[in-house]
């Protein structure tokens, strides 16, 4: 059987509106999801959205509340997310949410025999994309991502940065030659966006493509 498991990471580069929206989603599909965030997270995360995660031990409420109020928080209404809200509503009760602190080695995700569907870390910071070229392995982020390499599970990494450098883009090579699926957030403009969250949206259909996740986030190419 096909483990609902799916590890979302979320650290220190830009896009955490990103994250936010693809735990919605994943919830939504029933997934249980087991999250990690980075302290760098924890910044950008109040700089973009004016918003601080709740303590990792506040529990499954506290974090699933916080996603829905930055979902309906004055700037998710200004890039458009209230448009979402008729085609994929926030059910606050869909799915189960787990959250792990970053040094928490004991979690079942540092561990192979973890059956996971995959995992994503959105949006996945130079750092962390480098600990990851090269087997750092120094947090529960970098552990867990190494263990889906080895496990040759689907890992799915949304870097951003721009420019890039040689060794940014080495280190992606080598994450890709590895088994992972470097998925930029690079939204595209063909399917005539009205909105920020029709940008957000592009990037995270994307994620839950390689995920095996379904969704109705934006029509497909080629479907009428
Ligand atoms: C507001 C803000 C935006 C940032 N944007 C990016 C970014 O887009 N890409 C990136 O690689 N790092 C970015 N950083 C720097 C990372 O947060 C920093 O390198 C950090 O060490 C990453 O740690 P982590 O991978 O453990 O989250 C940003 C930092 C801040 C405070």
């Amino acid at each position: 059987m096909t483990s609902q498991n799916v590890v979302v990471a979320i650290t220190g580069a830009s896009g955490s509106i990103y994250a936010v929206r693809l735990i919605s989603v994943l919830l939504a599909a029933n997934r249980t999801v087991h999250l990690v965030t980075s302290g760098a997270a924890g910044q950008v995360m109040r700089r973009e959205l004016e918003c601080d995660f709740p303590a990792v031990s506040a529990g499954e409420s506290a974090w699933r509340a916080a996603l829905q109020k930055i979902q309906q928080s004055p700037i998710a209404l200004k890039w458009g997310f209230d448009t979402k809200q008729a085609s994929t509503p926030f059910d606050p009760n869909a799915g189960i949410l787990k959250v792990h602190g970053i040094g928490d080695y004991s979690a079942g995700i540092a561990s192979g025999s973890f059956l996971t569907a995959g995992m994503v870390i959105c949006p996945c910071s130079m750092g962390t994309l480098s600990a990851i070229a090269t087997g750092g392995s120094t947090n529960l982020i970098h552990r867990a991502a190494d263990v889906h390499l080895k496990e040759r599970r689907p890992l799915v990494l949304m870097p951003r940065e721009t420019p890039l450098s040689v060794i940014q883009l080495e280190n992606m090579t080598r994450v890709s030659q590895a088994g992972a699926t470097v998925l930029p957030s690079m939204p595209g403009f063909y399917h005539q966006p009205q909105s920020v969250a029709d940008l957000v949206d592009f990037v995270v259909a994307r994620i839950c493509d390689h995920l095996h996740v379904p969704h109705t986030l934006m029509q497909r190419w080629g479907e009428a």
